[in-house]
């Protein structure tokens, strides 16, 4: 029941901070609409066990807030890229510019979460997706996480 609740209220502090509640057609150029700045304080966030739907663990973490997600009609972000890496993943692995340690998409997804700005997508601001999903997200949701979204494609440039 108590959970009920916190979805509740976190679903509707996370409308509260929807940058923009227009649509907009603003290219992925970095910061939001008109250059305002998406935050996702800590605070609002709950402790994600993982046990529960893979939609409900992108809306609790606020993923939605700045992602566009195929099959969660209410993750309309567009602060970071469409999560489709199943389209865009083994490009990131194979660009130059990548520093990181994964060898595979999964791997790629969890170190994106953990350390975001180990590779920062070209085209979105840095240090803007949260570094603190680490204390947030427990093992068992990462892996889901990274499951579903390694088998999402899509397009990217999402045509602006
Ligand atoms: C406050 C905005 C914000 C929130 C909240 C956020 N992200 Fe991000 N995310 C970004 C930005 C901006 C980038 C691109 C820059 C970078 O690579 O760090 C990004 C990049 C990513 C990438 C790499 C995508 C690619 O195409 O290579 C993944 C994966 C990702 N985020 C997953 C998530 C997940 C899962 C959540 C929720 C647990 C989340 N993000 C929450 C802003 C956010």
């Amino acid at each position: 029941m108590s959970l009920v609740v916190i979805g509740l209220v976190l679903s509707s502090a996370l409308w509260a901070l929807r940058p923009d509640n227009r649509p907009t057609r603003t290219p992925p150029s970095g910061a939001g609409p008109s250059g305002s700045t998406v935050v996702l304080p800590e605070e609002k966030v709950p402790l994600v066990t993982g046990d529960e739907a893979i939609h409900e663990i992108f809306i609790r973490a606020g993923c939605v807030v700045c992602h566009e997600i195929p099959g969660v009609p209410e993750a309309k972000g567009r602060v970071g890229p469409p999560l489709v890496l199943g389209s865009t993943g083994k490009r990131r692995l194979g660009d130059p510019a990548y520093r990181g340690k994964a060898r595979t998409v999964h791997e790629y997804v969890i170190e994106s979460v953990l350390e975001p700005d180990r590779f920062v997508v070209p085209g979105y601001p840095s240090r803007t997706m949260p570094a603190w999903y680490g204390s947030k997200l427990s093992a068992l949701a990462l892996e889901k996480i990274a499951r579903y979204l390694e088998q999402q494609t899509g397009d990217e440039e999402n045509e602006g």
